[in-house]
Order: structure tokens, then sequence, then C-alpha cells
């Protein structure tokens, strides 16, 4: 590899899950904090980093088709880096496949970009992709400015070993960021701007750590603290696990105003034969008990799954379960996918693969129930009067869009600044978005 001048521009894309798009937002600011600046709209950068997503599809292949299409204006190729779950997963890969690319760099190891692309300008190539529990989060500037919804990590990885899926693999083993540096970083985030905190991991639910008394805490107890924040409106998190539900995360809901009435969490099939080869260690029973229980605690819960079709052996029995658990729940939203054989995950060498057009027809029922459903969701909001947090300028003038406290888009005519919550009433549904119209003056 020949040396470079050192890069002026960055561009940061992502492919992938929130968790994905955090890190990607986080090199970004990495590189920014080096002096390097985004690149403008429309041209190629000095450095393109692909944030690369291992979860589904031929994720891998899409990476070599982008590096190969990558060219600046003057017809040469920018310093490329490839990161997130496919370098982990296919980095020494990457690297003999791959001679245009100088950088290899992990989801646990990002920190530690600015070092690899000193050797790269020198004309060296870098592959890191250790997984230093932890280490990456003290070594990352601080956000400066945050957008009025931001996220923060809080726990990565995952040791529940579902039978299909690379997480356990690309991101390692659970662990929880300590909560003096996650109440210290939420802190910053509100200075910066920030009115709503998702917080962000695998397995959210999963945290665990110890408060300022030295009391063991779930993610209730951090939920409770962060809540305390005078100037955060609002809390959020994603994604559950089903069992690492805890009565004390159930009793938040009907407890702490800051924590809004949504919950994502994914259950992947209705039928049980199914869960059980899947090693989800949960049946559809248990699952819908889990949901009963939210609801109790705040009626008014907005619910949000994700699902697999087509997984080896998933009879027609098997889906009809999937689809009466749709029907049972009535979502307001959810996310479904087909199958996907990753390799080295042992749902990979099962038997019963199920024909692709089979899974299309069985994607395409589900997806119309879970669309159903989440405009007879929309629907039943109209009517209703609820606080609008003002994430951003909508595509009229005049216009602005937020969130609902149950993740619903909204928008409606006002003059109130990004970060400032309306008090609206919604007007009128569509299957992706509500109108509302602004009741009270905006509260900052
Ligand atoms: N094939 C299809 N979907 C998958 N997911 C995870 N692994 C796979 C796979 N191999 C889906 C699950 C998970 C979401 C993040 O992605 O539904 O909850
Ligand atoms: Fe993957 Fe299952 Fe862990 Fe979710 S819980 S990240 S689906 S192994």
């Amino acid at each position: 590899m020949r040396a470079s001048s050192p890069p002026k521009t960055y561009r940061v894309k992502s492919f992938g899950c929130q968790m994905n798009v955090y890190d990607g937002d986080r090199m970004a600011e990495l590189l920014a904090s080096r002096g390097i600046a985004p690149a403008a709209e429309g041209e190629e950068a000095d450095l393109v980093v692909l944030n690369t997503c291992h979860i589904r599809e031929k994720a891998a292949e899409k990476v070599y088709s982008d590096i190969g299409r990558l060219q600046k204006a003057d017809g040469s190729k920018p310093l490329i880096a490839v990161a997130g779950c496919v370098a982990q997963a296919e980095g020494e890969e990457i690297m003999a496949r791959a001679p245009a690319v100088s950088m290899v760099v992990g989801p646990q190891a990002y920190h530690r970009l600015p070092e690899m692309l000193d050797k790269a300008v020198a004309g060296e190539r870098a592959t890191d992709t250790d997984m230093p529990p932890i280490a990456k989060f003290a070594a990352l500037p601080a956000r400066r400015r945050a957008p009025p919804s931001a996220f923060l990590t809080v726990q990565e990885g995952c040791d529940k070993f579902c039978t299909y899926c690379v997480v356990p693999y690309t991101r390692g083993a659970e662990i929880s960021r300590p909560f003096n540096d996650l109440v210290a970083e939420a802190e910053k985030l509100v200075e910066a701007g920030a009115r709503e905190i998702t917080l962000l991991g695998q397995n959210v639910n999963a945290w665990s750590g110890e408060d300022a008394k030295g009391r063991a805490i779930g993610l209730d107890g951090l939920i409770r603290e962060l809540a305390k924040l005078p100037n955060l409106a609002r809390i959020r998190y994603t994604t559950s696990h089903p069992m690492d539900v805890t009565d004390g995360l159930i009793a938040a809901h009907g407890e702490v105003d800051k924590l809004m009435p949504f919950l994502h969490l994914p259950v992947q099939s209705g039928s049980d034969p199914i869960l059980k080869a899947m090693n989800r260690s949960h049946d559809a029973e248990g699952y819908l008990r889990l949901l009963e229980r939210f609801r109790e605690a705040r009626p008014d819960i907005a619910l949000s799954g994700d699902f697999i079709v087509g997984f080896p052996g998933e009879t027609e029995a098997d889906f009809e379960a999937t689809m009466q658990l749709v029907d049972a729940v009535g979502y307001a939203q959810a996310f479904s996918f087909k199958y996907s054989a990753r390799p080295g995950t042992p749902a990979a060498s099962m038997d019963g693969a199920i024909a692709p057009e089979v899974m299309d027809e069985r994607l395409q029922r589900l997806q119309a129930a879970l669309n159903r459903d989440q405009l007879a969701f929309n629907q039943a909001s109209v009517g209703k009067r609820c606080a609008v947090l003002v994430e951003r300028k909508g595509k009229k003038p005049g216009q602005m869009l937020g969130k609902s406290p149950w993740l619903q888009s909204v928008w409606f005519e006002s003059d109130a600044a990004l970060g400032e919550i309306a008090e609206v009433e919604l007007v009128e549904a569509g299957p992706n978005s509500l109108a509302g119209r602004v009741l009270a003056p905006v509260s900052a």
C-alpha cells in the first residue's frame, strides 16, 4: 500500500441496527475531533468508513461491491476502513480479498481508529478486531451537540445464543457499562441538547450495575435514576429479551412518567417447536403472559416485536401459530424478516430449509397482518391528545415532525423549535405517520 496524504474529509456509511448507527455516529465524532470534516453532499470523501451489518443477507458481498464502486472525483480511491460486524466476523478475509481496504476495525475497537488511520496514511494496512470490554467508551470524545432524541449505549453483546443469530459471535458476551459513567454521559447529552434518551443494548434489559450507594440494580434502577435529570423529558430503551424482563422493569412502566409507553420485545415466532429450535428459552404462552403484565402496569403501552419467517423446519402450522400470536397481540409496529442462514451459527446446519417462494409468501402474509395492525393502531390514536417531541423540520415550510409517546411519527404546522415539546391533538392517521394540530404553546 502506498503512503497518502492525511484525509481532509470523511464519510461514515452505516448499514445496520440502531447500535450500528450509534457506532457510526461515534466514529464520525472521533474523526471530527481529529480535525477531519464531513464530506459535502454528493462528493466522495478522502476517507470512507463502511460500517457494516452481518445480521442478515449477503452483507459481506455488498461490502465488496461497495469497495469496488468507491471513487473520488479525480478517479483515485479514498482511504477505506471497513468497520462493524462484518469486519469483526470476516476481517482477515476482507484484507485478503480487497487490497483497496487499508483498515478493518471491529465494533469493540473503533476508538483506536485514529491510530490506525495514522498507519494507513503511512502506507500500512491494519486490522483491529480485539474485544476489550468497555475500553472504547472511555476513549471516545464527549458529544458536544446532541439531537433532541439521542442514543446512549448501556449494554453490548449477547449470551443468549439464539441458533440463527451471529450477534453473540460478532459483538461478544454481554457487558454492562458502569452506572456512574452512564449517568455522567446522560447528563452531558442533556446539556448538549437531548430531551429524550434511548438506552441501547442488544439485550438492554440484561443491564446490571451498582448505584451510587453500591446497591445492585437492573435497568429499571438506571431508568429511575436518569428520570431525575431535570431537563430530560423522555426515556426509552431497546432491544429487550423476554428472559431478562424483571418485575421491576414492568413496574417502572406504571410508575416512571418519563418512561415512554412503548415496548420492543422480539418474539421471532409463535410456534413452540420453532421457538425451541431457535433456543429462545420462552414459549408463545409465556411471551403473551409477559405482555399482559406490561399492559396491566401501563394500559396504553404500544407493543413492537421482531419476527423471522422460514426458520428451518417451519411448517404451515408453525407459521399459522405466528399469525395467531400476531392477532392476539395487536402490535403497534413490528419488524419481520426472512430467515437467512448465517455462517457459523447452529441453525445454518439444520435440516428442513424452507423454499424461497414459501418464505416470500409467508413474509407477505405476515407483513400484511402487521401493516393492518399498525394502521389500526394509528387510527385508534386519532382524537387523542399527546405530547410530541419536535425532532426535525417537515418537507413543507412551517411543518415540523416529531414523535408521539407511542413512537409514532407526527407532523404538524408549528413554529416550534427542535427539542421543544408540543401538546398536539392527533387528527388523521396513515400507515406510517399521523397528522396533528398544535393545542397549547410549546414547552421548552
Ligand atoms: N435471519 C433472519 N433474521 C434474523 N435476525 C437475527 N438473525 C437473523 C437471521 N439469521 C432478526 C431477528 C432479530 C433482529 C435484530 O434480526 O428478528 O430480533
Ligand atoms: Fe441474537 Fe438472540 Fe442475542 Fe437477540 S437475543 S442478539 S436474536 S442471540
